[in-house]
């Protein structure tokens, strides 16, 4: 097996060679000054198994093209089976026509990627559980919050005094599982509102949830985290309900440009994410913390 690093995140293609006791392989990846890219893998790969780890997390039209070169590269260059690691997929929230005249993205995406020759991919928490359906290839969707109900065991955070929290409605499924790795966790759910045009998030109310209960915690899961606005939102309802102490879990770090000033400066007490989008230090904010999925992928990638 080889490993393949894009430019996107080679922090976590380093963890993932380190997991599995390997070194990373080379490729070439030249930018021309008007941004094209040229890719040359740099050793032979006739017959290999080849995976790239590259999630396709902003800027992320130039991190796909970047991966649809790469695999060209390697299927070119007689690589017998091409893996991508992308654990987090762009363009996912666009897999169908919201209003008259919108393009699917991710249709376009799916066609692109398989036309390269792909044979199997792997991601982490999809927002929609259907989107492997529309792939071809191999599909493997795997998720963090296994590393997350750790993560709140090994903090103390789950006591009787606190309550799982989806920001919307939309990730009743992902609380609900989380729920039960945690020996039954009570949960809620916010009924959530975004603006499509201004983009303002309002959280409305908190659904499943007594008034008179005498929660003094919660932990707010997430698939991503954007602008940071669905965060806000839920921080500050859960406020006004007297639960202060707030924590937040989720997978993909998309961090947007507000985000940072945003998380910073909320009263979330730590906000756990993972390495599968790399996070620039001038994104970075004391209460971030930052939790490896390179086991996860190590194993995933041994297994298979
Ligand atoms: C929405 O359905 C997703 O699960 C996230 O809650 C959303 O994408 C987060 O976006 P933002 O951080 O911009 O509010």
């Amino acid at each position: 097996m080889k490993v393949f690093s894009g430019t996107a995140n080679k922090e976590l293609a380093e963890r993932i060679a380190k997991e599995l006791g390997i070194a990373l392989s080379e490729f070439e990846i030249f930018v021309f000054p008007d941004g094209e890219r040229r890719v040359q893998v740099r050793e032979r790969v006739v017959e290999e198994d080849c995976i790239i780890i590259q999630p396709t997390s902003p800027p992320v039209d130039q991190n796909y093209m970047e991966l649809f070169f790469m695999i060209d590269s390697l299927k070119r260059s007689g690589a017998r089976k091409v893996t991508v690691v992308s654990p987090y997929l762009g363009y996912q929230r666009q897999d169908h026509v919201f209003r008259d005249g919108e393009a699917v993205s991710l249709e376009v995406i799916r066609s692109t990627l398989e036309s390269t020759g792909l044979n199997k991919i792997v991601v982490f928490d999809l927002h929609t559980i259907k989107t492997p359906e529309i792939f071809t290839i191999d599909f493997v969707h795997l998720s963090a919050l296994e590393l997350f109900a750790k993560t709140i065991a090994a903090e103390h955070l789950n006591t009787s005094s606190s309550l799982l929290i989806s920001p919307d409605m939309g990730g009743i499924r992902r609380i609900e599982i989380l729920s039960k790795l945690l020996h039954n966790m009570p949960y809620a759910t916010i009924n959530k509102n975004r603006d499509l045009n201004s983009g303002k998030v309002e959280a409305n109310e908190l659904v499943n949830f007594q008034d008179n209960a005498s929660y003094t915690s919660a932990l707010i899961v997430d698939d991503m985290i954007s602008s940071g606005k669905t965060i806000v939102a839920a921080v500050d309802l859960l406020r006004t309900k007297g639960i202060s102490n707030i924590y937040v879990f989720a997978t993909h770090p998309v961090f947007s440009d507000e985000a940072k000033e945003l998380l910073g400066s909320s009263h979330a007490k730590k906000i756990f994410v993972t390495d599968g989008i790399y996070v620039p230090v001038n994104k970075r904010f004391p209460t971030l913390h930052i939790l490896s999925l390179a086991p996860l992928i190590a194993k995933e990638l041994s297994s298979s």
